[in-house]
């Protein structure tokens, strides 16, 4: 099904590309240190009235993102995982500058993006060998079968990303995502994610409806964001297990009155394993 995308999330994945380009960003022996640059040259974070965009919003919040997932696909190379999936991958540079022999990338997100992420790849004649993009939308595809086609080998170790990805979908594909991955999760695989987290004891569908009126004017491009609690509950629910349940990792994306008082809204980055 190809449907049309929403403006905003188009310029939230542009903001996040241009922005995460601005940061010296580690590279592995093999891997191409100048390719996250090359992917994005020419592409405009534009808002949804034509206007460019200010992408220094971004950068707050992907300088502790960014090295958060890098760490963890460096840790997943040296301890010789040989998959990584990138889940919402946009025009994210790792299967490039992480390249290591052994070591397939996925990379998954809407078809368009895909599409134009390999035509920019193949404009910059860089080495995509261990590189397979996967075109599908997490609303109607089933991943775990997107997987298998693609030749993702659910019997071998996995490091899956989604980085900032679940905001983007509704609870219900958060789930069936979750779940799709923990069927394609061999031993030794593990999940790392951004989660949107409001305090508890909120209703999590006003918090959303707040978010998207005061800094999206209504324009509907944020789904999820629930009490840690609730992305635990989730977690186990689909059969992955919190690293350091107790220990928060996050970065403060929105603070904004709900009910009368100011709510802060965290990215917390957690990491679970299968
Ligand atoms: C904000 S961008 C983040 C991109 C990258 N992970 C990063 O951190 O820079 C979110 C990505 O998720 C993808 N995405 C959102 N909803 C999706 C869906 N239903 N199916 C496939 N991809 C989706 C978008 O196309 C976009 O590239």
């Amino acid at each position: 099904m190809t449907t049309t995308e929403n403006p905003l999330l188009t310029m939230i994945r542009e903001v996040c590309a241009l922005g995460r380009v601005e940061f010296e960003r580690p590279h592995t022996a093999e891997g191409d240190p100048g390719a996250g640059r090359a992917l994005v040259r020419g592409l405009r974070a534009v808002d949804p009235g034509g206007e460019p965009s200010d992408i220094s919003l971004s950068l707050g919040l992907l300088a502790p993102r960014a090295p958060y997932f890098d760490r963890l696909v460096l840790a997943a190379i040296a301890a010789q995982v040989p998959q990584v999936v990138n889940l919402g991958a946009g025009y994210d540079d790792r299967a490039l500058r992480f390249r290591r022999s052994g070591v397939t990338f996925f990379d998954l997100d809407r078809p368009g993006i895909i599409a134009d992420k390999v035509r920019r790849l193949a404009a910059t004649g860089t080495d995509t060998r261990h590189l397979i993009p996967v075109g599908l939308d997490f609303r109607t595809d089933d991943v775990a079968e997107a997987l298998a086609r693609a030749g993702h080998d659910a019997t071998r170790p996995t490091l899956f990303l989604a980085e900032h990805l679940a905001l983007f979908l509704e609870p219900d594909d958060v789930l069936a995502l979750l779940a799709g991955l923990s069927a394609r999760a061999a031993e030794g695989s593990t999940l790392a994610l951004t989660a949107e987290v409001h305090p508890e004891g909120l209703d999590s569908d006003r918090v959303v409806s707040v978010v998207d009126q005061e800094m999206f004017g209504g324009g509907g491009p944020l789904h999820t964001i629930q009490a840690r609690d609730a992305w635990l509950a989730l977690f186990a629910k689909t059969g992955w297990t919190v690293e350091d349940p107790d220990e928060v990792t996050a970065v403060g994306h929105f603070a904004l009155p709900v009910g009368g008082q100011v709510v802060q809204i965290q990215t917390q980055f957690l990491t679970a394993t299968c």
